[in-house]
């Protein structure tokens, strides 16, 4: 059978198909071992349905969306759609072939510098990995490197391809020799399942057919060994789970639950459990893209209504009743990190896990992984494809299961507040506790009490700007004014919160955002407590100040920036730091060699090159009394 062309044509084959097994399996090398040969061989000689990019796949998932087969392309393309609207540039193809026994799905991640990330990508829900190896070479630290991310990303099998055998004079020694290194190697990753091939991916030696040249290897060829691995990645086996992506209301009579079910099946008349809350109810029906149904597969998009009338929103997690997930909003978690700008503990992410996205900071880098030997390594901040294991606390609590259980359910993305941009993979261990052990103390005095008897709002006047700006004369004369005015105030000041509070904090990016998380959380006790709080830290990084920001209500954060050029403060150099760090005598000092981010919507921007201190204190105050906070 030719390969069809259109689109009429791959639907017929689809259906034709259907009744074959799927397996997924990621190809991992580099164009010098040969990775682009191997593939381009068993496509050529096998039934390749077709072979595209992203975009011939968007297109066309819509009609064979209808298919009753379609489901992998669509969930496929959905995966990825999901992806690109996160912002992320990965440079993975996806091929499909088939043979008499198989329908394969190869996804090949390209073996430049970003290979972490593409890999991390790609290989979630693949059944196998085929390493290469170039026989010539041996295991390398790339292959190590190889080998330890689809270990993280759950993969349990890998075919080792030991390629150019042609070159190594099909020598039978030399593929014992490496493959025993590399079998060494993988059982302290843990993966135990390893099929070591010796070929020949330019003659064609044991791809698809027996090498003649090889007599002393008696194991599978490649395409053997692809056809006969269990194609694991059932997610029908697995216990339900069906995240919520919409609530769908058309009308008061009718309330469903929309998305896709991620895994395990469901059939009207089940009982489920609504996760996080806990509340249980029956599914009374199961609504497909062709009408009614009494049953539902992993990967199809369904909408469910449900007997009882139980409040569930977006995000949540309807699981099986009898096997519901773990909820948590603390975990442990292995991460990839995927971008330039570092990881720092402390500072906010998006997470998202299924349908549901909270705030999420990591709280502690356990270790980090060298990816080459294993080795654990401190960190205190996580650089482009670094992998490390790591405490994670969220603003609320999710459902989840743990990675090796579910990696539906147990796998999740950091996305950058600002950019929107995908930044990090996760796989969650487990969690840290039940995010039902610590609960709020309600107390009889609130905040509003505490700042209507003192005759007042509270709230955070924050001041950010270079050393020598002018922050912390502004904000004592701002203060001097708020007391004339019988204001109940306080300053928290970054060289006076260093000397007690933060006194173990030095000036690395990764201890100015705990500094701020610090102030930050010290300035809400302050507001709750009913004061009106300024605060003067150089606070360098938008990303923190949002953070303090979201922490407080509206209406109780005013940013300003007290903004004076590098030069001017230079000049000024009131404590002589600038004169020292020019010097090198001060290391990562702000505006010499550790950036500052100014920012983009201050509530009030004072420039302190034209303006005396008493005139820019006095915008403070019209400020102020313009947002009603006096
Ligand atoms: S922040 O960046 O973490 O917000 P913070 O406001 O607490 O800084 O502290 C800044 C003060 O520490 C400066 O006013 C200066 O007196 C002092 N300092 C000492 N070393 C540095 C440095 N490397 N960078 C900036 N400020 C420094």
């Amino acid at each position: 059978m030719t390969a069809p062309s259109t689109a009429q044509d791959i639907d017929a084959f689809l259906r034709e198909q259907s009744n074959k097994d799927l397996l997924r399996f990621i190809t991992c090398g580099s164009v010098d071992d040969g990775k682009s040969t191997l593939i381009g061989r068993l496509l050529y000689d096998s039934k390749l349905i077709f072979e595209d990019q992203l975009d011939a796949l968007e297109s066309d998932s819509k009609k064979v969306g209808t298919v009753e087969d379609g489901i992998d392309f669509a969930l496929l393309v959905d995966g990825l759609q999901a992806e690109r609207e996160q912002g992320i540039t990965i440079d993975v193809a996806y091929r499909f072939f088939t043979t008499d026994n198989r329908k394969f799905i190869v996804v090949d991640a390209p073996g430049h510098e970003q290979y972490t990330r593409n890999m991390a990508t790609g290989a979630s829900h693949v059944d196998a990995a085929v390493i290469l190896i170039d026989a010539r070479k041996g295991v390398l630290t790339q292959t190590k490197r190889h080998t330890f991310i689809s270990h993280l990303v759950g993969i349990k099998q890998v075919i080792l391809a030991i390629n150019k055998m042609d070159l190594v004079s099909y020598s039978g020694i030399q593929f014992e020799a490496i493959k025993e290194d590399y079998l060494a190697f993988a059982k302290q990753v843990g993966i135990n399942t390893v099929i070591p091939i010796p070929l020949s991916a330019l003659k064609g030696d044991n791809v698809l057919t027996r090498s003649a040249t090889m007599g002393w290897y008696d194991g599978p060829t490649l395409q053997e060994a692809l056809e006969t691995l269990p194609a694991g990645g059932d997610l029908d086996a697995l216990p339900m789970r069906f995240p919520v992506q919409w609530v769908n209301r058309p009308n008061l009579d009718f309330r469903g639950f929309s998305g896709t079910l991620a895994s395990g099946t469901l059939s009207v008349g089940e009982k489920v459990m609504v996760m996080p809350s806990g509340k249980t109810s029956t599914v009374k029906g199961i609504h497909g893209q062709t009408g009614e149904r009494t049953d539902a597969l992993s990967g199809e998009a369904i909408t469910i209504t449900l007997e009882d009338e139980i409040d569930v929103s977006r995000g949540d997690v309807i699981a099986a009743a009898e096997t519901p997930t773990q909820i948590t909003d603390q975990f442990a978690a292995h991460l990839i990190w995927m971008t330039e700008q570092a990881l720092l503990p402390g500072r906010q992410y998006l997470l998202k896990t299924g349908t549901a996205t909270v705030n999420a900071t990591v709280t502690e880098i356990k270790h980090a992984v060298n990816v080459n030997t294993l080795e654990h390594l401190s960190a205190k901040q996580l650089d482009l494809n670094a992998v490390a294991f790591c405490n994670l606390s969220l603003d609320r609590a999710i459902a989840y299961d743990p990675y090796k259980d579910n990696s539906v359910t147990g796998s999740f993305i950091l996305i950058d507040r600002f950019s929107n941009q995908t930044i990090g993979a996760g796989m969650i261990d487990f969690g840290l506790r039940r995010a039902t052990n610590l609960v709020w103390q309600d107390l009889d005095i609130d905040k509003a009490e505490r700042a209507r008897m003192k005759g007042q709002n509270a709230g955070v006047v924050w001041f950010t700007g270079l050393s020598g700006a002018g922050k912390s004369t502004v904000a004592n004369l701002v203060e001097k004014r708020l007391h004339s005015l019988g204001k109940h105030t306080y300053i928290l000041d970054g060289d006076n919160v260093r000397h007690g509070l933060n006194r173990d904090l030095g000036f690395t990016d990764a201890d100015r955002v705990e500094n701020i998380r610090r102030v930050g959380e010290t300035a809400k006790l302050f507001v709750d407590a009913g004061m009106i709080v300024l605060v003067s830290f150089i606070s360098p990084f938008r990303s923190e100040r949002r953070m303090v920001r979201d922490m407080l209500e509206d209406g109780e954060f005013y940013e300003i920036f007290v903004d004076a050029s590098l030069d001017v403060c230079e000049t000024r150099d009131p404590k002589g730091l600038y004169a020292k760090a020019r010097d090198g005598q001060i290391k990562n000092f702000t505006g010499i060699d550790s950036p500052y981010e100014p920012p983009e919507r201050p509530d009030l921007h004072l420039n302190t090159a034209d303006l005396a201190p008493e005139q820019a204190a006095e915008k403070v105050i019209e400020m102020l009394q313009q947002n009603r906070l006096i």
